[in-house]
């Protein structure tokens, strides 16, 4: 659970939409009250007439097959294409020449593409994958920086038919690896490097070692995105991204697409040391993420809207593609560290190209605090109108400084809370509907059957913590976990038959508003990015001196929370300070720098139940510090934890 609980539970304060939003929004609280009510009499209705905003070669037979709960069908029949729908569909308007994708580098170089030259890009890239043999339905992994191109393999594949699989950039080579092996992808789309705060990301140089272990991987397409890095480039393998564009077609028309035909897979970390490929599909996935981007951002045409998340995570997917491509939006992309050249650079970038929309994270906004106010106050922000906040609970102190100094207390907070499972907004404000209070994602958009309940199932009186489930399904969730449809019914399914278990605990106030306090699983939330501490410790047990590993969250002023390891040594191997640094390079390279232990903590034998289970209660308590109020009756060994708080002291 979060470290905010305490601050969260004192909050009180209240902030009514603003009158620039009350009569101008798109939805306000008379529309928002009509599409909850519609969404609860006639569920099927409001769903369909939501779907009319999509553009569809074929409208579909039934809106919602759940005869196989909780296997999901939406829109069964429908044809569409996501592609088409965040392209070429505007180039019979007046967004034909609209700026599609203003995008700068971290170096400060600059690109725009309006939605007539991004279509051309795209539809020449997809020929350029039909030309190496891609094939709808074949899996095709992306693992680049935050360039346009980025954006160009994703909507070529879509339109195709080939479904793509993001990896962060920030992932390493054996992370690569993995994804690319569970998804027997054919192909990898990648870069020679990526910029991070000044430094080279070598992606290509991480892609060989990767396709050393990869055999389902028969080509690779490079983008050169700094030019003469003399990458090795493996002769009947290997393309350059503008070798394969030089001859090629720009016309390819869209594919005519089932409804359900998977659009993407995008692997998160779950319960084990496996991550899961999330599956999701095209037409349900296409209506959530542009209806939603639509609704909780208010967006009107002449917005400038950004997005700071990487493409290579679901935020990046559904509020940097798909949902606003799909309204037609200008879309604001950025390439590297909120810190470079120095502190300002994204309210530089909010002043130049007078950004108007903008949806961060709270781990963003905690390091914008300690950077100090000089940055935002050096840069004239008022073309902002609206802002959001994603990724974890984020806290009312944060929330008011995100109000007070960027927003100049004028621009509403969007606190979104969803997951890659959901694959868009499911909890949020709606700016000219909903009063927010700081620390809140307030209430289900319409539509949605958010609730919090116990251990049975049944709703919990208000201010009490429970679970946070989700009763009905709804058109963008996800299909199933790729290859494992098992884990899909054990993870999602199993506590509450037919209700959607999100593995937050949260709580309902008298007024109906949602606090989501954190995870109630072995899930991390490290700067916003989901971890799981088994995977964490697959990785130090793979180390040669490592015996046995525990990893918990402490919470941490800056991340949310920090990843604080336990280890146990192999026979003849002594602890050291150098040992540490081996053991947080090691993670670091078996799933790459996020994971990074923060503390590592060496320990003869690990606190554990007469049963063998690690008491992982205990040793979030001494990462964090904490007397242990818990019962400890059923330890094994009581020894080991008085041995672990006094090595704390
Ligand atoms: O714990 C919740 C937290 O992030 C988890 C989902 O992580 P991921 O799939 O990586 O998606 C992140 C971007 C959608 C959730 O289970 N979380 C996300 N948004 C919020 C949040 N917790 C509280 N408030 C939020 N707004």
């Amino acid at each position: 659970m979060s470290a905010n609980i305490t601050s969260v539970l004192k909050e009180s304060r209240v902030f009514p939409p603003s009158n620039e939003f009350v009569g101008h929004t798109l939805v306000n609280e008379a529309e928002r009250h009509r599409l909850c009510e519609w969404a609860a009499s006639d569920f099927e209705g409001f769903w369909a007439a939501q779907a009319e905003s999509l553009h569809w070669f074929y409208k579909w037979d039934k809106v919602l097959d759940w005869s196989n709960a909780p296997h999901a069908k939406w829109f069964t029949g429908g044809l569409i294409n996501a592609s088409y729908n965040c392209l070429d569909r505007h180039l019979t308007t007046a967004r034909k020449n609209k700026a599609a994708i203003i995008w700068e580098g971290e170096p400060g170089d600059t690109k725009t593409l309006t939605y007539q030259q991004l279509h051309h890009q795209v539809c020449k890239f997809a020929n350029g994958l039909k030309q190496l043999g891609i094939q709808k339905g074949d899996r095709v992994t992306i693992y680049m920086p935050m360039t346009p191109e980025a954006a160009i393999a994703m909507l070529a594949c879509a339109r195709i038919g080939a479904v793509h699989s993001v990896i962060f950039g920030g992932f390493s080579a054996e992370a690569v690896a993995d994804r690319n092996n569970d998804a027997k992808a054919k192909l990898v789309i990648t870069a020679d490097i990526g910029w991070r705060r000044g430094n080279v990301i070598p992606l290509k140089q991480n892609v060989d070692a990767a396709l050393e272990k990869s055999p389902t991987v028969e080509k690779v397409i490079v983008f050169n995105r700094a030019r003469n890095t003399g990458v090795h480039m493996k002769p009947g393998r290997d393309i350059w991204w503008h070798d394969l564009m030089s001859d090629v077609s720009a016309n390819c028309p869209a594919e005519h697409l089932d409804s359900e035909h998977p659009l993407f897979i995008l692997y998160t970390s779950g319960s084990t040391g496996k991550p899961k490929g999330v599956l999701h599909t095209t037409g349900g996935y296409m209506l959530g993420a542009s209806l939603t981007h639509k609704w909780v951002f208010d967006i009107k045409d002449d917005d400038v809207y950004w997005c700071t998340a990487d493409v290579g995570w679901v935020t990046g997917h559904s509020y940097i593609v798909y949902g606003p491509l799909a309204n037609g939006s200008t879309v604001v992309m950025y390439e590297g560290a909120p810190n470079h050249p120095k502190e300002d650079r994204f309210w530089d970038i909010v002043e130049k190209y007078r950004v108007t929309v903008l949806y961060t994270a709270p781990t963003a906004i905690r390091a914008f605090i300690k950077w100090g106010d000089e940055h935002p106050k050096k840069h004239d922000l008022s073309s902002l109108r609206l802002l959001g906040s994603v990724g974890e609970p984020i806290n009312p102190e944060a929330w008011m400084w995100y109000h007070e100094v960027i927003g100049g207390g004028r621009c509403p907070i969007v606190d979104t809370w969803w997951q890659t499972e959901t694959g868009a907004i499911m909890i949020a404000p709606l700016p000219g509907a909903v009063p927010t209070k700081p620390g809140s994602a307030t209430k289900p958009l319409p539509g949605i059957f958010a609730e919090v309940v116990d251990k049975e199932g049944k709703v919990v009186p208000a201010n009490s913590g429970g679970f946070l489930v989700v009763k009905k399904p709804w058109p963008s969730m996800m299909r199933t976990i790729y290859g494992d449809d098992q884990r899909f019914k054990d993870t999602y399914w199993s506590n509450y038959p037919g209700i959607y278990f999100t593995a937050d605990g949260a709580r309902q106030d008298e007024d109906g508003y949602i606090w989501v306090m954190g995870r109630v699983d072995d899930v991390l939330n490290v700067s916003g990015h989901r971890l799981s501490t088994m995977e964490v410790e697959s990785a130090l047990v793979n180390h040669p001196k490592v015996a046995e590993a525990a990893v918990v969250g402490r919470p941490d002023d800056l991340k949310g929370e920090a990843i604080c390891c336990f280890v146990t040594l192999k026979q003849g191997n002594a602890p050291s300070d150098s040992l540490k640094a081996d053991l947080k390079a090691h993670v670091a390279k078996e799933i790459g720098a996020l994971a990074r232990p923060d503390e590592i903590k060496f320990t003869d034998t690990l606190p554990k139940t007469r049963s063998g289970k690690i008491m992982r209660r205990l040793l979030r308590d001494i990462a964090a510090n904490r007397e242990g109020a818990q019962d400890t009756t059923t330890l094994e060994d009581y020894g080991v934890l008085a041995k672990l708080r006094a090595d704390e002291e």
